[in-house]
């Protein structure tokens, strides 16, 4: 049931990654029961909360490149279930966390738990989710697969606890942003292709290969999500667009747009997002000014160079199906609409 759901998020996309879904969709059937049957505790209030945030689909994209990952690198056992679920379950850990930090109302298209549960009940959750997913982790008995993803986790942490202190920030490099996008999403996506191949058991280049893939992709991913920010709808976005502008959030659109304005449109950002002074008109003056000074397509077509990066870097692997179809995901990252 759950599964259904993400595979019809996938299959309205643009770019469509139906072949990698149709490619992965018994291990992806397998991934889904893990999650199902791990997300359970005695603790009522958990899997309501959980659940909640989980039968709403997603897009399941980082399990995806797990299993993906595994079997490009010609793995034939199961491994790669288990550390899929993992993945997804730090990844729904860190949503649950995202949007009590970012206020966020809206979330797979349903009111965003912490405004049913409160805040608090969130954040435990969410570190039970943590918690479950070292212990499917522990489960496969590596090592090498459990540094992988625990060092992730910190990462992300780190990222999002930068990304924190630069809100606001007008003079925000492009360097520093791409830093926190790599550490806050990039980093994860690097992960999951790389516990999948450690899983398969190749060698350390494939496996490198396999995490560059990841991390260019991450990349073009988060690029393209700031950009939806402000050129996405929130229905089909299934969070609210203009969150980022919102919050101040120093995203490369707004720095770009910043960057290529005059005097006046220079007094605006600086009420707007320096000094936090907002009225409801203001997003669609942001939009327009991001639009109007082509901010929006250079960050798109940054998402488009970094989705080249990852295409190229699966390049030692067969020409396979399974290859082919993760270069359109490479694609699909950047042309996506939710
Ligand atoms: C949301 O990720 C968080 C970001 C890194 C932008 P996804 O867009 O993959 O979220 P779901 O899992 O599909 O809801
Ligand atoms: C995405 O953060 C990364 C994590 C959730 C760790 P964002 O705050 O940019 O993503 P959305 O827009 O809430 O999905
Ligand atoms: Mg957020
Ligand atoms: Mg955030």
């Amino acid at each position: 049931m759950v599964l259904d759901a993400a595979a019809a998020t996938l299959a309205r996309q643009p770019g469509s990654v139906d072949r990698l879904v149709r490619l992965t969709a018994a291990d992806m059937a397998g991934v889904d029961r893990l999650i199902t049957d791990r997300m359970q505790s005695d603790v009522p209030v958990i899997p309501a909360l959980a659940e909640h945030l989980i039968a709403a689909g997603g897009k399941r994209l980082r399990p995806l490149l797990t299993v993906a990952a595994a079997r490009l690198a010609g793995s034939e056992n199961d491994h790669c279930l288990k550390l899929a679920a993992a993945v997804e379950f730090i990844h729904t850990a860190t949503l649950l966390h995202d949007d009590v930090v970012d206020g966020s109302q809206l979330r797979r298209g349903k009111v965003a738990a912490h405004l049913i549960w409160g805040a608090a009940q969130s954040v435990l959750v969410g570190d039970f989710l943590f918690a479950r997913a070292f212990e499917l982790m522990v489960e496969t008995d590596s090592m090498r697969a459990l540094q992988i993803l625990a060092q992730a986790s910190r990462v992300i942490a780190e990222g999002e606890v930068m990304q924190l202190m630069r809100s606001h920030d007008l003079n925000l490099s492009q360097a520093l942003y791409l830093e926190i996008i790599q550490a806050k999403t990039a980093e994860l996506f690097a992960a999951a292709a790389e516990a999948g191949a450690v899983s398969a058991g190749v060698d350390a280049e494939r496996s490198k290969a396999l995490r560059d893939y990841g991390m260019s992709l991450g990349l073009a991913f988060q690029l393209a999500d700031d950009a939806l920010d402000y050129g996405g709808a929130t229905e089909t976005l299934g969070k609210n667009a203009g969150d980022d502008f919102r919050e101040g959030k120093a995203t490369l659109p707004l720095l770009l747009a910043i960057a290529r304005s005059g005097p006046r449109e220079a007094e605006f950002w600086e009420r707007a997002i320096g000094r936090r002074e907002q009225t409801e008109a203001d997003f669609r003056r942001a939009r327009e000014l991001i639009i109007g000074t082509g901010a929006l397509d250079a960050t798109l077509d940054l998402a488009a160079e970094y989705a080249d990066k990852a295409k190229a870097a699966l390049a030692l692997f067969p020409a396979n199906e399974l290859r082919e179809s993760l270069e359109s995901l490479a694609d699909f990252a950047v042309s996506r609409r939710a």
